[in-house]
Protein backbone atom coordinates (compact mmCIF):
# COMPACT_ATOMS: atom_id res chain seq x y z
CA UNK A 1 0.00 0.00 0.00
CA UNK A 2 1.16 3.18 -1.03
CA UNK A 3 -0.07 7.12 -1.09
CA UNK A 4 2.31 8.37 -3.51
CA UNK A 5 -0.24 10.22 -6.48
CA UNK A 6 1.39 11.94 -9.06
CA UNK A 7 -1.95 13.35 -9.86
CA UNK A 8 -2.35 15.34 -6.94
CA UNK A 9 -0.56 18.24 -8.88
CA UNK A 10 -2.44 21.69 -8.81
CA UNK A 11 -3.61 23.59 -12.33
CA UNK A 12 -2.40 27.16 -12.64
CA UNK A 13 -5.60 28.79 -11.44
CA UNK A 14 -6.25 26.61 -8.72
CA UNK A 15 -3.10 27.97 -7.11
CA UNK A 16 -3.89 30.36 -4.12
CA UNK A 17 -3.28 31.47 -0.89
CA UNK A 18 -3.93 30.21 2.59
CA UNK A 19 -2.84 28.72 5.61
CA UNK A 20 -3.92 25.84 8.04
CA UNK A 21 -3.66 25.50 11.14
CA UNK A 22 -3.53 22.13 13.45
CA UNK A 23 -3.05 21.46 17.44
CA UNK A 24 -1.68 17.55 17.74
CA UNK A 25 -0.99 16.77 21.00
CA UNK A 26 2.43 13.99 22.35
CA UNK A 27 1.74 10.34 23.43
CA UNK A 28 3.35 8.46 26.38
CA UNK A 29 3.88 4.84 24.53
CA UNK A 30 3.11 2.32 27.31
CA UNK A 31 3.98 -0.77 25.41
CA UNK A 32 7.32 1.41 23.76
CA UNK A 33 8.07 1.47 19.90
CA UNK A 34 12.01 0.99 20.36
CA UNK A 35 13.58 -0.71 16.80
CA UNK A 36 12.65 -0.45 13.84
CA UNK A 37 13.77 -1.21 9.94
CA UNK A 38 13.11 -0.05 6.57
CA UNK A 39 10.70 3.04 5.83
CA UNK A 40 10.17 3.84 9.78
CA UNK A 41 8.91 0.32 10.20
CA UNK A 42 8.74 -1.14 14.23
CA UNK A 43 9.79 -4.41 14.91
CA UNK A 44 7.42 -4.38 17.68
CA UNK A 45 3.59 -3.79 17.99
CA UNK A 46 3.32 -0.31 20.37
CA UNK A 47 0.25 1.33 22.29
CA UNK A 48 0.29 4.92 23.93
CA UNK A 49 -1.82 7.00 25.59
CA UNK A 50 -2.58 9.98 23.66
CA UNK A 51 -1.81 13.38 26.09
CA UNK A 52 -3.99 16.77 26.38
CA UNK A 53 -1.31 19.29 27.49
CA UNK A 54 1.20 18.55 26.18
CA UNK A 55 0.68 19.46 22.42
CA UNK A 56 2.17 21.49 19.26
CA UNK A 57 0.49 23.97 17.26
CA UNK A 58 1.60 24.44 13.70
CA UNK A 59 0.44 26.57 11.21
CA UNK A 60 1.13 26.67 7.10
CA UNK A 61 0.90 29.13 5.10
CA UNK A 62 1.17 28.52 1.42
CA UNK A 63 1.55 30.49 -1.66
CA UNK A 64 1.66 30.00 -4.97
CA UNK A 65 5.87 29.43 -5.61
CA UNK A 66 7.51 32.68 -7.03
CA UNK A 67 10.56 30.75 -8.30
CA UNK A 68 9.61 27.60 -9.91
CA UNK A 69 12.31 24.80 -8.79
CA UNK A 70 12.18 21.23 -7.70
CA UNK A 71 13.07 21.25 -3.97
CA UNK A 72 10.77 22.41 -1.07
CA UNK A 73 10.46 25.88 -0.54
CA UNK A 74 10.36 26.36 2.93
CA UNK A 75 11.08 28.67 5.77
CA UNK A 76 10.27 28.00 9.68
CA UNK A 77 9.58 30.07 12.67
CA UNK A 78 10.15 28.19 16.10
CA UNK A 79 8.45 29.73 18.65
CA UNK A 80 8.65 32.82 16.58
CA UNK A 81 12.05 32.62 15.95
CA UNK A 82 14.07 31.55 13.37
CA UNK A 83 15.39 27.65 13.92
CA UNK A 84 18.03 26.09 11.37
CA UNK A 85 18.27 22.52 13.15
CA UNK A 86 14.14 22.09 12.74
CA UNK A 87 14.02 23.48 9.35
CA UNK A 88 16.14 21.13 8.26
CA UNK A 89 14.03 18.52 9.56
CA UNK A 90 10.96 19.93 8.35
CA UNK A 91 12.69 20.49 4.96
CA UNK A 92 13.54 16.43 5.11
CA UNK A 93 10.43 15.12 5.89
CA UNK A 94 8.67 18.06 3.31
CA UNK A 95 10.99 15.93 0.60
CA UNK A 96 10.57 12.21 1.82
CA UNK A 97 6.48 13.22 0.91
CA UNK A 98 6.92 14.66 -1.58
CA UNK A 99 5.50 11.83 -3.81
CA UNK A 100 2.58 12.12 -1.66
CA UNK A 101 1.94 15.00 -1.87
CA UNK A 102 3.52 16.47 -5.26
CA UNK A 103 1.76 19.57 -5.11
CA UNK A 104 4.42 20.76 -2.08
CA UNK A 105 6.53 21.76 -4.25
CA UNK A 106 4.39 24.49 -6.17
CA UNK A 107 3.69 26.59 -3.38
CA UNK A 108 6.09 28.87 -0.99
CA UNK A 109 5.71 27.01 2.45
CA UNK A 110 5.96 29.07 5.71
CA UNK A 111 5.64 26.67 8.94
CA UNK A 112 4.91 28.51 12.26
CA UNK A 113 5.38 26.33 14.98
CA UNK A 114 5.37 26.51 18.75
CA UNK A 115 4.53 24.03 21.72
CA UNK A 116 2.86 24.36 24.80
CA UNK A 117 5.69 22.71 27.30
CA UNK A 118 8.41 24.28 28.32
CA UNK A 119 11.40 24.54 25.44
CA UNK A 120 13.96 21.48 26.13
CA UNK A 121 11.92 20.33 29.21
CA UNK A 122 12.81 16.95 27.75
CA UNK A 123 9.84 16.50 26.89
CA UNK A 124 10.29 14.62 23.49
CA UNK A 125 8.13 17.33 21.04
CA UNK A 126 8.52 14.65 17.64
CA UNK A 127 5.19 13.04 18.22
CA UNK A 128 3.35 16.59 18.49
CA UNK A 129 5.13 18.37 15.48
CA UNK A 130 5.34 15.65 13.18
CA UNK A 131 1.85 14.70 13.42
CA UNK A 132 1.15 18.34 13.21
CA UNK A 133 2.77 18.83 10.02
CA UNK A 134 1.10 15.90 8.43
CA UNK A 135 -2.39 17.08 9.73
CA UNK A 136 -1.29 20.18 8.00
CA UNK A 137 -0.52 18.34 4.97
CA UNK A 138 -3.38 15.90 4.51
CA UNK A 139 -6.13 19.27 5.19
CA UNK A 140 -3.91 21.23 2.21
CA UNK A 141 -4.89 18.13 -0.17
CA UNK A 142 -8.15 18.48 1.15
CA UNK A 143 -8.72 21.62 0.61
CA UNK A 144 -7.25 21.64 -3.31
CA UNK A 145 -8.58 18.60 -4.18
CA UNK A 146 -11.33 17.43 -1.87
CA UNK A 147 -9.89 14.01 -1.67
CA UNK A 148 -9.85 13.46 2.11
CA UNK A 149 -13.30 14.23 3.22
CA UNK A 150 -14.13 11.17 5.36
CA UNK A 151 -13.30 11.29 8.51
CA UNK A 152 -11.22 7.84 8.41
CA UNK A 153 -9.72 7.99 5.67
CA UNK A 154 -7.85 11.77 6.61
CA UNK A 155 -6.80 10.00 9.78
CA UNK A 156 -5.43 6.76 8.25
CA UNK A 157 -3.51 8.83 5.78
CA UNK A 158 -2.22 11.45 8.39
CA UNK A 159 -1.23 8.69 10.58
CA UNK A 160 0.51 7.15 7.45
CA UNK A 161 2.51 10.71 7.02
CA UNK A 162 3.63 11.17 10.15
CA UNK A 163 4.95 8.03 10.78
CA UNK A 164 7.28 8.81 8.05
CA UNK A 165 8.51 12.03 10.20
CA UNK A 166 8.56 10.14 13.19
CA UNK A 167 7.07 6.54 14.01
CA UNK A 168 5.53 7.70 17.59
CA UNK A 169 3.91 10.43 15.80
CA UNK A 170 1.41 8.40 13.93
CA UNK A 171 -0.23 7.62 17.01
CA UNK A 172 -1.40 11.18 18.03
CA UNK A 173 -3.66 11.13 15.65
CA UNK A 174 -6.06 9.10 17.80
CA UNK A 175 -8.16 10.26 20.61
CA UNK A 176 -7.20 8.48 24.51
CA UNK A 177 -5.54 5.43 22.95
CA UNK A 178 -3.81 4.38 19.77
CA UNK A 179 -2.28 1.08 18.29
CA UNK A 180 0.76 1.00 15.65
CA UNK A 181 2.03 -2.35 14.25
CA UNK A 182 0.46 -5.39 13.36
CA UNK A 183 -0.45 -7.45 15.34
CA UNK A 184 -3.63 -10.86 15.44
CA UNK A 185 -4.54 -8.95 18.60
CA UNK A 186 -6.45 -6.08 16.97
CA UNK A 187 -7.76 -6.66 13.37
CA UNK A 188 -6.69 -4.12 11.17
CA UNK A 189 -3.70 -3.03 12.21
CA UNK A 190 -0.58 -1.99 10.53
CA UNK A 191 2.66 -1.32 10.90
CA UNK A 192 2.35 1.80 8.16
CA UNK A 193 -0.07 3.74 10.24
CA UNK A 194 -1.74 3.56 14.03
CA UNK A 195 -5.17 2.66 14.38
CA UNK A 196 -7.82 4.07 17.13
CA UNK A 197 -8.04 1.73 20.54
CA UNK A 198 -10.53 4.43 22.65
CA UNK A 199 -13.46 2.01 22.20
CA UNK A 200 -11.71 -1.13 23.59
CA UNK A 201 -10.74 0.64 26.11
CA UNK A 202 -12.52 0.37 29.67
CA UNK A 203 -13.54 4.15 30.85
CA UNK A 204 -11.20 4.06 33.54
CA UNK A 205 -8.66 4.77 31.10
CA UNK A 206 -10.01 7.40 30.07
CA UNK A 207 -9.23 9.53 32.57
CA UNK A 208 -5.87 8.18 33.06
CA UNK A 209 -3.56 11.44 35.01
CA UNK A 210 0.09 11.58 33.70
CA UNK A 211 2.49 14.14 36.13
CA UNK A 212 5.38 14.42 33.72
CA UNK A 213 8.14 14.94 36.45
CA UNK A 214 11.22 17.40 34.89
CA UNK A 215 14.30 15.71 36.47
CA UNK A 216 16.07 16.79 34.14
CA UNK A 217 15.65 19.17 31.29
CA UNK A 218 17.57 19.60 27.66
CA UNK A 219 18.41 17.64 25.12
CA UNK A 220 19.71 14.20 26.08
CA UNK A 221 23.00 12.51 25.09
CA UNK A 222 21.69 9.88 22.77
CA UNK A 223 18.52 10.57 20.49
CA UNK A 224 15.76 7.85 19.58
CA UNK A 225 17.32 7.23 16.61
CA UNK A 226 20.68 6.09 17.45
CA UNK A 227 18.77 4.36 20.27
CA UNK A 228 16.50 2.52 17.53
CA UNK A 229 19.72 1.80 15.52
CA UNK A 230 21.54 0.64 18.52
CA UNK A 231 18.62 -2.66 18.68
CA UNK A 232 20.03 -4.01 15.24
CA UNK A 233 22.82 -5.30 16.86
CA UNK A 234 21.92 -5.57 20.53
CA UNK A 235 22.32 -9.51 22.30
CA UNK A 236 18.45 -9.10 23.44
CA UNK A 237 16.48 -7.94 20.50
CA UNK A 238 14.64 -10.83 19.34
CA UNK A 239 14.33 -11.73 23.23
CA UNK A 240 12.87 -7.78 23.43
CA UNK A 241 10.08 -7.87 20.27
CA UNK A 242 8.71 -11.35 21.99
CA UNK A 243 8.12 -9.83 25.63
CA UNK A 244 6.82 -6.68 23.47
CA UNK A 245 4.00 -8.72 21.90
CA UNK A 246 3.45 -10.29 25.40
CA UNK A 247 3.26 -6.93 27.11
CA UNK A 248 1.24 -5.70 24.54
CA UNK A 249 -1.52 -8.91 24.89
CA UNK A 250 -1.55 -8.32 28.83
CA UNK A 251 -1.87 -4.28 27.98
CA UNK A 252 -5.14 -4.64 25.75
CA UNK A 253 -6.59 -7.36 28.07
CA UNK A 254 -6.14 -4.85 30.96
CA UNK A 255 -7.44 -1.77 29.16
CA UNK A 256 -10.18 -3.49 27.70
CA UNK A 257 -11.31 -4.91 31.51
CA UNK A 258 -10.15 -1.86 33.16
CA UNK A 259 -7.59 -3.63 35.18
CA UNK A 260 -5.51 -1.04 36.66
CA UNK A 261 -3.29 -3.41 38.61
CA UNK A 262 -1.99 -5.41 35.60
CA UNK A 263 -1.86 -2.22 33.31
CA UNK A 264 0.38 -0.87 36.31
CA UNK A 265 2.61 -3.80 36.00
CA UNK A 266 2.99 -3.26 32.58
CA UNK A 267 3.70 0.32 32.42
CA UNK A 268 6.09 -0.03 34.36
CA UNK A 269 8.03 -3.72 33.00
CA UNK A 270 8.21 -1.72 29.73
CA UNK A 271 9.85 1.53 31.54
CA UNK A 272 12.28 -0.74 32.61
CA UNK A 273 12.67 -2.88 30.14
CA UNK A 274 13.58 0.47 27.67
CA UNK A 275 16.31 1.49 29.82
CA UNK A 276 17.51 -1.78 30.43
CA UNK A 277 18.31 -2.35 26.84
CA UNK A 278 20.14 1.40 26.51
CA UNK A 279 21.95 -0.24 29.76
CA UNK A 280 22.69 -3.56 27.88
CA UNK A 281 23.32 -2.40 23.97
CA UNK A 282 26.06 -2.76 22.42
CA UNK A 283 27.65 1.05 23.25
CA UNK A 284 25.73 1.04 26.57
CA UNK A 285 24.67 4.40 27.61
CA UNK A 286 22.33 5.87 30.50
CA UNK A 287 19.14 8.30 30.27
CA UNK A 288 18.12 7.95 33.81
CA UNK A 289 19.35 10.17 36.38
CA UNK A 290 19.88 9.74 40.05
CA UNK A 291 16.37 11.57 40.76
CA UNK A 292 14.68 9.10 38.43
CA UNK A 293 15.62 6.36 40.74
CA UNK A 294 14.38 7.96 43.80
CA UNK A 295 11.44 8.89 42.04
CA UNK A 296 10.60 5.50 41.06
CA UNK A 297 11.17 4.42 44.46
CA UNK A 298 8.75 7.17 46.52
CA UNK A 299 5.72 5.66 43.72
CA UNK A 300 6.69 2.29 44.88
CA UNK A 301 6.69 3.68 48.63
CA UNK A 302 3.34 5.29 47.97
CA UNK A 303 1.81 2.41 46.28
CA UNK A 304 2.75 -0.20 48.77
CA UNK A 305 1.46 2.17 52.04
CA UNK A 306 -2.09 3.57 51.04
CA UNK A 307 -2.50 0.55 48.13
CA UNK A 308 -3.77 3.32 45.79
CA UNK A 309 -3.30 2.10 42.14
CA UNK A 310 -0.25 4.79 40.95
CA UNK A 311 2.33 3.71 38.25
CA UNK A 312 5.03 4.99 36.26
CA UNK A 313 6.42 5.27 32.87
CA UNK A 314 9.61 6.68 31.67
CA UNK A 315 10.23 7.70 27.83
CA UNK A 316 13.61 7.63 26.37
CA UNK A 317 14.75 10.59 29.30
CA UNK A 318 15.17 10.56 32.97
CA UNK A 319 11.74 12.12 33.31
CA UNK A 320 9.42 10.39 35.11
CA UNK A 321 6.03 9.92 33.92
CA UNK A 322 3.34 9.01 37.13
CA UNK A 323 -0.24 7.45 35.96
CA UNK A 324 -3.00 7.70 37.96
CA UNK A 325 -7.15 7.42 37.48
CA UNK A 326 -8.99 10.63 38.07
CA UNK A 327 -10.75 8.99 41.25
CA UNK A 328 -7.73 9.79 43.02
CA UNK A 329 -6.44 12.68 41.93
CA UNK A 330 -6.71 14.59 45.70
CA UNK A 331 -4.80 11.31 46.94
CA UNK A 332 -1.91 11.95 44.65
CA UNK A 333 -1.36 15.31 44.07
CA UNK A 334 -0.27 16.01 47.57
CA UNK A 335 1.96 13.23 47.24
CA UNK A 336 3.17 14.24 43.97
CA UNK A 337 3.11 18.09 45.55
CA UNK A 338 5.52 17.28 48.66
CA UNK A 339 7.85 13.91 47.85
CA UNK A 340 8.20 14.34 43.78
CA UNK A 341 8.12 17.55 42.72
CA UNK A 342 10.79 18.19 45.01
CA UNK A 343 13.00 15.75 42.45
CA UNK A 344 12.38 17.87 39.93
CA UNK A 345 14.73 20.27 38.18
CA UNK A 346 13.63 23.84 39.51
CA UNK A 347 10.56 21.69 41.10
CA UNK A 348 8.20 22.10 37.83
CA UNK A 349 6.15 19.01 36.72
CA UNK A 350 3.48 18.54 33.78
CA UNK A 351 0.08 17.90 34.92
CA UNK A 352 -1.32 15.74 31.60
CA UNK A 353 -3.80 13.48 31.19
CA UNK A 354 -5.72 11.58 28.75
CA UNK A 355 -6.52 13.60 25.63
CA UNK A 356 -9.31 14.04 22.93
CA UNK A 357 -6.71 14.10 19.82
CA UNK A 358 -5.30 16.50 17.83
CA UNK A 359 -7.76 19.56 16.75
CA UNK A 360 -8.20 21.93 13.89
CA UNK A 361 -8.01 25.83 14.75
C1 LIG B 1 11.02 5.58 23.61
O1 LIG B 1 9.29 7.98 17.45
O2 LIG B 1 11.06 9.40 18.57
O3 LIG B 1 9.46 7.23 22.88
O4 LIG B 1 10.85 7.05 14.64
O5 LIG B 1 13.24 7.64 15.04
O6 LIG B 1 11.48 9.42 15.20
P1 LIG B 1 11.83 7.95 15.36
O7 LIG B 1 11.73 7.62 16.92
P2 LIG B 1 10.67 8.08 17.98
O8 LIG B 1 10.90 6.94 19.10
C2 LIG B 1 10.10 6.90 20.23
C3 LIG B 1 10.68 5.99 21.22
C4 LIG B 1 9.98 5.96 22.55
C5 LIG B 1 8.89 4.91 22.61
C6 LIG B 1 7.60 5.20 21.90
O9 LIG B 1 7.17 6.35 21.81
O10 LIG B 1 6.99 4.22 21.47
Amino acid sequence: MTYENPKLILAHSALREGSIMWKSPSNLAIVKYWGKHGQQLPKNPSLSLTLDTSFTQTKLHYAPRKVAGQDISLSLLFEGQPHEGFAQRVKQFFRKILPIFPFLKQLDLTVETQNSFPHSSGIASSASAMSALALCCCSMEDEFFGTLDEDEVFDRKASYVARLGSGSACRSIYPYWALWGETGEVPGSSNLYAVPMAEAVHPVFHTLHDDILIIRSGTKQVSSSAGHSLMQNHPFAEVRYQQARKNLYELINALRTGDLEAFGKVAEKEALMLHSLMMSAPSPYILMAPHTITAIERVWAFRKETGHPVFFSLDAGPNLHVLYPETIIHEVRPFVDTQLAPLCEESIYLQDWAGEGPEQL
